[in-house]
C-alpha cells in the first residue's frame, strides 16, 4: 500500500522512526513528509534511509511530478504523527502552505493522527473543536495517551506508541477497501410541488445520505450521488469530491427516474434520501389563492416506492439498502417495526434510525442499528454521521 507519513515538529518525531520502519517492514510503499520545523527533531537522511524513498519538504522541487498533488493522489492512506496542535488547526482550516498541507488537501484517502502535545494545548477549546471537525470529516484520531511529557508534566498529550498508531492505522475502516465498487446513493429530500412557489417537504438535510457517499468514495468506490434537496454546504462536498459523479433532482418521480436508470451498472444501492411519500394529484400551473376561511383540502396521490422497485428488480450480486427513520422510542418496538420494512420492502440490509424534533434530522450525529436479511442485528453505530456511513460500509463489505 501506498502511504505517506507527516511528521510535524514534536519531540515525538523520534518515535515515528519506528512507525516508518514497521509500515515499511510489513511491505508497504512508505513516503515520509516532514515539516521544516520538524527537521529540528529528525533530519530528511533518516527519513530517507529508513523509508527508503526519497524525501523533501518543499512543494518547489520534483515540480515536474507535480509532487505537491502527486503524492496525495496517490496515497492509500495518510497517518500524521506526531500531530502537533498547529497542524490539526492547520487541516481543520484546510491551510496548504507547505508540502505536508498540500498532499492533506489533495488526497482522497484516509487520514490518521496521533496528536502530541502538552495537556493544556490538547484541551484548548480551539484544538477541541478543531479535532471535532476533523473527526466529523472522517479523520482517524489515535490517541493521545496519558503519561509523562516532556516538561515532566503529566496528562493526556503522549503521542501514543508507533505500534498502536500502526495496529489502528492498518485497521482503518476503508483503508481503501471498496476500490472500484460501483456504488449508488440517494440523499436530500424530495419536494413535491403544489404550484409554482410552494412545496411538500421534509427536513431533510442531505447530510446522512452525503456522508455515505463520501466516505464510500475516500474508500475507493465509484459513486453516483442522486441528490434531492439538501443544504447548499451539504451538497458542495460531494460536488467537489473527484470519485463522485451528482445527478440533482426535485421529485420522488424525478428521483425514481434517476435511481432507476444509474442503478444497472451499481453494485451497491443506499437508498438514504428522505422521499415523500405523497404528491398533489395535480400540480397548479399559477400561485393558488387563499381560499379564506373555508379552508384548502389537497388531494394528494402515493408516490412510488422506489426502494421496493429498485430491491424487487436487483440483478445477482447487486446489494440494495435501505434507511427508515422511526419516531418510536422503545429499542424493542423501534427494531420490530424495522423488522417488518426490512421484509416488506426485500432490502438486503435496512438501516433504522430513531428520529424526532430533535433527533437525526439536521443534525450532524445519529444513532442508528442496521438489520440484515434474517432481521438480526448486524451493527449498532452511535456517533457522526460519517461514523455511522463508515459503520454501513463495514456491514456492506462484511456481507460481500
Ligand atoms: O417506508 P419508509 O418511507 O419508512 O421507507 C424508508 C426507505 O424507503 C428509505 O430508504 C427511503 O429512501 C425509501 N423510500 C422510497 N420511496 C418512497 C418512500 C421511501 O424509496 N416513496
Amino acid at each position: 500500500m501506498f502511504i505517506v507519513v507527516g511528521v510535524t515538529g514534536g519531540i515525538a518525531a523520534y518515535k515515528s522512526v519506528h512507525l516508518v520502519r514497521r509500515l515499511v517492514r510489513a511491505g508497504h510503499d512508505v513516503h515520509v513528509i516532514p515539516t521544516e520545523d520538524s527537521l529540528h527533531f529528525v533530519g530528511l537522511t533518516t527519513w530517507e534511509a529508513i523509508s527508503r524513498n526519497p524525501v523533501t519538504t518543499s512543494v518547489h522541487e520534483d515540480v515536474a511530478r507535480v509532487r505537491h498533488v502527486s503524492l496525495g493522489r496517490s496515497a492509500e492512506l495518510v497517518v500524521v504523527a506526531p500531530a502537533t496542535a498547529n497542524v490539526l488547526a492547520k487541516m481543520a482550516a484546510g491551510l496548504a502552505d507547505d508540502l505536508l498541507g498540500t498532499t492533506l488537501l489533495a488526497t482522497t484517502a484516509p487520514v490518521v493522527v496521533a496528536p502530541a502535545m502538552h495537556t493544556e494545548m490538547w484541551r484548548h477549546p480551539a484544538t477541541v473543536a478543531n479535532v471535532a471537525v476533523l473527526r466529523e470529516r472522517g479523520v482517524t484520531v489515535v490517541g493521545p495517551a496519558e503519561g509523562e511529557l516532556t516538561g515532566g508534566d503529566s496528562g493526556p498529550g503522549r503521542m501514543s506508541e508507533p505500534d498502536e498508531i500502526a495496529d489502528a492505522a492498518l485497521a482503518v475502516p476503508g483503508v481503501h477497501d471498496l476500490a472500484g465498487l460501483r456504488v449508488l446513493v440517494s440523499a436530500g429530500g424530495t419536494r413535491e410541488p403544489l404550484d409554482p412557489v410552494r412545496y411538500l417537504g421534509n427536513r431533510s438535510s442531505g447530510r446522512q445520505g452525503v456522508a455515505v457517499a463520501l466516505a464510500a468514495a475516500d474508500r475507493g468506490a465509484d459513486v453516483t450521488v442522486v441528490l434531492a434537496h439538501a443544504d447548499t454546504d451539504v451538497a458542495d462536498r460531494v460536488r467537489r469530491h473527484p470519485r463522485i459523479r451528482v445527478v440533482d433532482v426535485g421529485t420522488a418521480e424525478e428521483l425514481q427516474h434517476a435511481m432507476t436508470s444509474a442503478s444497472s451498472s451499481a453494485e451497491v444501492i443506499v437508498m438514504a434520501a428522505a422521499v415523500a411519500d405523497y404528491r398533489v394529484a395535480e400540480v397548479s400551473a399559477v400561485k393558488m389563492s387563499k381560499k379564506g376561511d373555508a379552508g384548502l383540502t389537497l388531494d394528494l396521490v402515493q408516490n412510488p416506492d422506489i426502494l421496493a422497485g429498485l430491491a424487487a428488480a436487483r440483478r445477482d450480486g447487486q446489494m440494495v439498502v435501505g434507511f427508515a427513520a422511526e419516531t418510536e422510542p422503545d429499542r424493542e418496538l423501534l427494531l420490530e417495526r424495522g423488522r417488518g420494512k426490512r421484509a416488506r420492502k426485500g432490502v438486503d440490509l435496512l438501516v433504522v434510525n430513531e428520529v424526532g424534533w430533535t433527533r437525526g434530522f439536521d443534525r450532524t450525529d445519529n444513532a442508528v442499528v442496521v438489520l440484515g436479511p434474517d432481521g438480526a442485528v448486524v451493527a449498532e453505530r452511535q456517533g457522526t454521521k460519517r461514523e455511522v456511513a463508515d459503520a454501513l460500509w463495514d456491514a456492506v463489505v462484511a456481507r460481500r
